[in-house]
């Protein structure tokens, strides 16, 4: 434990004396984009989101969480040569598993098999914890596509996260799970003002949109005395499968498409928001892992 903090303060202070005092409050803002449901068009949102950020001149990097599913790789159709798993086991630098997307988008895989969170040793929580702060002198805005569901995983990155774009279809099972999912992170972190906007995808049109936002906005404001924010809706487009299948992502495949168009609003509203006082990165990682 003592370690861990030592750590910590010592990546903290490490970073404080590098940096001029005047960058030091822009730390990189951390975005994570979650679902109860799983299959809701997370990782297509976030490769998206995370290409058009870059192309508006943004340092992102996406970090794959969903661990053992490397959909953002696949997505990209970009193999890379190192994962966070690799990282953890000390057998490869951050650096090395930073991976170059398209439009100079980076990510980093999860790598199958790794399970972060509570359950890691200490000695890997370390490198992590080092890695993470690294990420903060070359990144405006890091994005983590996280798993499916309410494992402690997720609602640990969730309460830790500034900011969380919740993503749902308009399935009635996927908006109960979104609520939920909700609910879980703010239980994780009671005193907090959390950030979540929800993005609902494969609706039929903008009013369907908006009724599953106003459901799940009602809900929050209700019984956990939380607005939400809806940053975006996507219809049903089948140019979403058409760029998976060629491994491009859609704002490169398809850029004028609806799907695209609707990840590009939801971008320049992200950009439009100031990021939250959540202490960015640093503030991330000691919450992470603290
Ligand atoms: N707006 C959309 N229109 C049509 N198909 C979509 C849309 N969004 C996602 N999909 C499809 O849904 C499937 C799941 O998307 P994915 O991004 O992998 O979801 P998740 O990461 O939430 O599991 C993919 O096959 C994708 O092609
Ligand atoms: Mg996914």
């Amino acid at each position: 434990m003592t370690d861990q903090a030592e750590s910590l303060r010592s990546a903290i202070r490490e970073r404080a004396f590098r940096e001029p005092a005047d960058s030091r409050s822009a730390s990189a803002r951390v975005v994570a984009v979650a679902s109860g449901k799983g299959g809701v068009g997370k990782s297509n949102i976030t490769v998206n989101l995370a290409i058009t950020l870059a192309s508006a001149g943004k340092r992102v990097v996406v970090i794959d969480a969903d661990f053992g599913l490397a959909n953002i790789e696949i997505l990209l159709g970009v193999v890379p040569e190192y994962s966070l798993r690799d990282v953890c086991a000390g057998r490869a630098d951050i650096r090395m598993a930073l991976t170059e997307g398209p439009l100079g988008a980076r990510f980093i895989s999860g790598g199958s098999g790794f399970s972060g969170g509570p359950g890691m040793g200490d000695a890997a929580r370390n490198k992590v914890i080092q890695s993470f702060m690294f990420l903060d002198r070359t990144a405006d805005i890091i994005i983590i596509d996280t798993g499916a569901g309410i494992s402690e995983n997720v609602v640990g990155v969730l309460a830790a996260a500034g900011e969380t774009v919740v993503v749902t279809t308009p399935e009635p099972t996927s908006v109960a799970d979104a609520y939920g999912l909700i609910k879980a992170a703010c239980a994780a972190d009671p005193g907090r003002r959390p950030d979540f906007s929800v993005f609902v995808n494969r609706a039929e049109d903008a009013r369907e949109a908006r009724g599953v936002y106003e459901r799940l906005d009602r809900a929050s404001r209700r019984f956990l005395s939380m607005p939400l924010r809806l940053i975006g809706w996507a219809p049903n487009d089948p140019n979403v499968a058409r760029a998976v299948k060629r491994r491009q992502a859609a704002a490169i495949a398809y850029p004028d498409t609806a799907f695209t168009r609707a990840v590009r609003s939801a971008a320049m509203d992200m950009i439009g928001q100031s990021a939250p006082e959540r202490g960015g990165l640093a503030g991330f990682i000691s919450k992470l892992f603290g």
